[in-house]
């Protein structure tokens, strides 16, 4: 797995930046694996500066979003559908019938079933990842197995707290989502993890600890043939990360 220690957020989205867009200049048709979050919004946003400024063309991209809260509307303004549209698709020049986040309401298994066969079709040849506090990737919360498919997953309590400053009161946040599942995300042919805020618990495990554990997914990246992560100096120099 390889680590690079930026100075900053900024340099961390520049980083994260240049290795979407090798992928995207390599193969112009590929398929992207996105990730919401406040991680990744400053690589977004350095992806549509180059898109407009440096000519980094998405109009044949396709992509596939890791996770979406169930019973919000792609309208509601912390959908993820909307958070991709918002920090992303708008901004750039690709074509959103190319893109596609699960849908969050209607008929559960028909939605699952639709997210798994778009999976099932997909060659994500890179996977953007944020992480939660607790070590979560896409919605995998922690737990005794982890899942090969997409999902619906039951939210943990430490998860909506994480994510209610999103929402009006905590009540708001959905307590379900559905998500790729563990064997999605390290199918992927490339794994970038883009770290910002506390991470301090799910790093300690993923960088200085040699366990590969389901009651931290993001370790499982360690396993991963092509998987980087980016974080700030801040945050390794807090766990102690030499490098
Ligand atoms: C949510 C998303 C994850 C994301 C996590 C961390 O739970 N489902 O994909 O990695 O938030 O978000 P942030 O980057 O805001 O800390």
């Amino acid at each position: 797995m390889k680590v690079i220690v930026c100075e900053n957020y900024e340099a961390v989205s520049k980083a994260g930046a240049d290795i979407v867009e090798k992928v995207v200049r390599d193969n112009p048709e590929c398929t992207i694996g996105l990730a919401t979050g406040s991680s990744p919004v400053g690589m977004y946003k350095e992806l549509s500066r180059r898109c407009h400024e440096e000519g980094l063309d998405f109009s044949k991209v396709h992509s596939v979003n890791l996770d979406e809260y169930v019973g919000l509307e792609p309208t509601h303004d912390q959908s993820y559908r909307y958070f991709m549209d918002d920090n992303l698709f708008n901004h750039i020049n690709i074509d959103k019938a190319n893109t596609y986040v699960a849908k969050g309401v209607g008929d559960t298994e028909a939605n699952l079933k639709e997210f798994n066969a778009v999976l099932d079709k997909a060659d994500i040849a890179v996977q953007v990842l944020g992480v939660g506090p607790d070590g979560h990737l896409g919605f995998n919360e922690p737990g005794e197995v982890l899942y090969d498919g997409a999902h619906k997953e039951v939210l943990d309590e430490s998860t909506i707290d994480a994510n209610a400053r999103f929402f009006a009161s905590r009540d708001d946040v959905p307590r379900y989502a559905f998500t790729m599942g563990m064997g999605n995300i390290m199918r992927a042919r490339k794994l970038l993890m883009v770290v910002s805020g506390d991470k301090r618990d799910a790093m300690t495990k993923l960088l200085i600890e040699d366990k590969i554990d389901p009651k931290c997914p993001c370790t499982f990246m360690r396993m991963h043939r092509d998987a980087t992560v980016i974080l700030e100096k801040s945050l390794a120099d807090a766990i102690g990360y030499k490098y």
